[in-house]
């Protein structure tokens, strides 16, 4: 397979063109960002983290049913992956209450929910990717009532198969959020990222934070938590 031209750079990755029409080449950048790109940081050894994690879990739900962008893994940082154009709603899934939820409904963070909720987010920076319900979604033009339902059905799907992986290895999947995108066929895959930058992830124990909130919140060694997590995770 060939690298190609650029054809889009993100905040935390590039995408490349490939020799083949289907496939596109993604490559982890180790520059980090929040709240809406406002807050510019790196974090070194992040995409190659990002990378091997995001890998890592994609094929551990393709096992459990889950159909999902992956191809193949090139190097520490690239993977090819198949090309879809991008469903742009962030399905945010929900096990236990932190942050925009905690803050929205004016509740502290750590409530553990007996059902997982899902909401969803229209992506697109100039708005601040504002929340959205289904019915805006569908008025938009964004997604068909199908789509929705596959998605949700889907995300409850890795919902169930991450929190008992995670379980397993000692930590608490407090929330996360996941991009679907429709490959050529017209099939809704699992796409983008599932990494500490997409996660919340909480040491079971301790209830140390493992993930991007050390960059958000300036809580320090956001490094040694992004290798924690890779450690647990690949072993
Ligand atoms: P939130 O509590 O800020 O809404 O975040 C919910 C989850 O979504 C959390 O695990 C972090 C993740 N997330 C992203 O992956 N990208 C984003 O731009 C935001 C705001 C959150």
């Amino acid at each position: 397979m060939e690298k190609r031209e650029m054809l889009y750079e993100g905040k935390a990755k590039k995408v490349y063109a490939t020799d083949n029409a289907d496939v596109l080449l993604v490559d982890y950048k180790d520059d980090a960002t929040a709240f809406n790109g406002l807050k510019k940081g790196t974090i070194t050894g992040k995409g190659a983290i990002n990378n091997r994690v995001t890998n890592f879990m994609m094929q551990m739900l393709e096992k459990e049913g889950v159909p999902t962008h992956f191809v193949k893994e090139l190097s520490e940082r690239e993977t090819l992956v198949k090309r879809v154009s991008i469903v742009p709603l962030e399905v945010i899934i929900r096990n236990i209450s932190a942050g925009s939820f905690a803050k929205r409904y004016g509740v502290e963070e750590g409530i553990v929910f007996n059902e997982p909720t899902i909401e969803f987010s229209y992506k697109n920076d100039d708005l601040g990717d504002p929340l959205i319900n289904s019915y805006h979604a569908l008025a938009l033009g964004i997604a068909t009532k199908e789509d929705i339902a596959t998605i949700t059905l889907l995300a409850f799907k890795v919902n169930q198969v991450m929190k008992e992986f995670f379980k397993n290895v000692g930590v608490d999947l407090v929330d996360f959020k996941l991009e679907f995108g429709k490959t050529s066929d017209g099939t809704i895959v699992l796409a983008d990222e599932i990494s500490p930058d997409t996660c919340r992830f909480w040491d079971s124990k301790t209830h140390e934070k493992l993930d991007k909130d050390r960059f958000r919140r300036d809580l320090g060694n956001v490094e040694d938590a992004y290798q924690e997590m890779m450690k647990r995770i690949l072993g």
